[in-house]
């Protein structure tokens, strides 16, 4: 897609309305993965539309799989476990998804063939260490001394169920582990250290696949018995709380506003937005909550609010790792300062998000301190851009633009941000939601 600019001239007047965001793109991905190791034809009700998640489809059809759009509804055809069609020198392309790129690895462990995963320029710059050491405990082999892509992956036909221990946080790492275990025979355990998001084993139970597990005080054992087939499922995927987090922000950063976000997925490892928000004194109510499909689902309501400044403690990281740029956007109009704890693993992401923010902030003339991961962020309520003007560089990262043009619509100012073709890889209709809560001025241009 073609990269285009988006230029914010004023800020967003009062709004009170009720909007849906798209499906969640952790959960879309897992959908797909996951029933194409099932036993028949499951249906996805809700599965986000974006590239990352519509590269994951393009990876199964070249992988052999049946995946047909009928009525909005995805149907998978899965052959159970073993059954993706691999052959040697096949190319796999990740795009812009680390999530496609790790899960998938975890897949091919067990397929005895020699596979090339590629990626775009941001992927290819991302660590994939985290995955591949683990992985080669099973059995696979990946290409000597490289830990980005691209990078070739031989799988192995007889793997080993081993043990880890997840250390850093990473629910792409453990659901790549989860994701080599299912065919591999024996049983798997992942002492999980660091909590993260958990949708793969909670979808892996909905299937009724052999998963368990079992909590002690400081971690969580989760327990695979492997080559154990599982049957096809329906499943309908709510609305991505990484995508509200800018509307929510924007609610309270806007006066007299008022927005209703309906059927949004509230799994306790992703709601670390709204905990650390309500702490800054956030107006949130959370209504009608449900468990669909195994996961808590509910709509959210927010007011704008005075907040104050944010303490982050380290077990809230895992959990709102995709929202620090927005929750910076909200710290900088906080009062007070605001401090957070090593957040180096940002800089892993799609760009080196803390680096990058940091310096965003600064050029719009927020004060902050940059230590070791470590930033301080000195909020100002009467923080005003207007008659003032600021080109940023996203570098091209979905959530920096979606962060800036929350940023801009709040701030005020001129505020040029390069990069947007982005949007379309977690939020296609990020800009749409944004005029139809009364978003004006907002220029696309190429
Ligand atoms: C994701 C996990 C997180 C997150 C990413 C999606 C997932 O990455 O940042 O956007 O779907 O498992 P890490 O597991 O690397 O923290």
């Amino acid at each position: 897609m073609k990269s285009f600019s988006i230029i914010v001239k004023k800020k967003i007047n009062k709004f009170n309305k009720s909007i849906f965001v798209e499906g969640d793109k952790s959960i879309s991905h897992r959908a797909l993965l996951i029933s194409s190791q099932a036993y028949g034809v499951s249906k996805l009700r809700g599965l986000l539309e974006a590239e990352d998640v519509l590269n994951t489809i393009k990876a199964l059809r070249k992988l052999g799989v049946k995946i047909i759009k009928y009525k909005n509804i995805y149907h998978i055809y899965g052959n159970g476990l073993g059954s993706l069609k691999t052959k040697n020198n096949l190319t796999i392309n990740a795009g812009n998804s680390g999530t496609l790129a790790r899960l998938l690895m975890g897949l091919l462990t067990t397929y005895p063939h020699k596979i090339k995963i590629i990626g775009d320029k941001s992927l290819s710059k991302r660590p994939m260490g985290r995955v591949i050491a683990p992985l080669e405990r099973f059995g696979c082999s990946f290409t000597k001394n490289k830990k980005t892509l691209p990078l070739y992956i031989t799988g192995t036909e007889m793997p080993l169920a081993t043990k880890h221990e997840e250390k850093i946080g990473s629910a792409q790492v453990k659901s790549s582990i989860i994701f080599a275990s299912l065919n591999s025979p024996g049983i798997t355990e992942i002492k999980e250290l660091k909590k993260s998001r958990d949708h793969t084993e909670n979808m892996l139970k909905f299937a009724r696949a052999k998963i368990k597990i079992k909590k002690f005080k400081n971690y969580n054992l989760i327990c695979i018995e492997g080559q154990k087939d599982f049957e096809a499922f329906d499943l309908n995927i709510p609305g991505d709380i990484s995508s509200a987090a800018f509307f929510i922000v924007l609610t309270l950063l806007t006066k007299d506003s008022v927005i209703k976000i309906k059927k949004i997925n509230l799994n306790s490892t992703r709601d670390g937005i709204i905990k650390i928000l309500k702490k800054m004194n956030a107006k949130i109510k959370l209504m009608n909550i449900k468990t669909v499909c195994g996961e808590k689902v509910g709509d959210i309501v927010v007011k704008s609010s005075s907040l104050k400044s944010a303490k982050c403690p380290v077990s809230l990281v895992p959990i709102l790792i995709d929202e620090f740029p927005i929750l910076m956007i909200a710290a900088a109009k906080a009062k007070g300062v605001s401090n957070f704890p090593n957040l180096l693993e940002l800089n892993t992401k799609e760009s080196p998000r803390l680096n990058l923010m940091n310096k965003i902030l600064n050029q719009v003339g927020v004060k902050t301190k940059l230590n070791k991961g470590k930033i301080k962020i000195f909020g100002n309520p009467n923080l005003n851009l207007e008659n003032k003007a600021y080109k940023v560089n996203s570098m091209s990262d979905h959530r920096i633009v979606m962060a800036c043009v929350s940023m801009a619509l709040t701030f005020g100012g001129k505020i040029k941000i390069s990069g947007c073709n982005s949007i379309a890889t977690s939020f296609p209709n990020f800009l749409k939601i944004i005029r139809y809560i009364g978003g004006k001025n907002i220029y696309e241009i190429q």
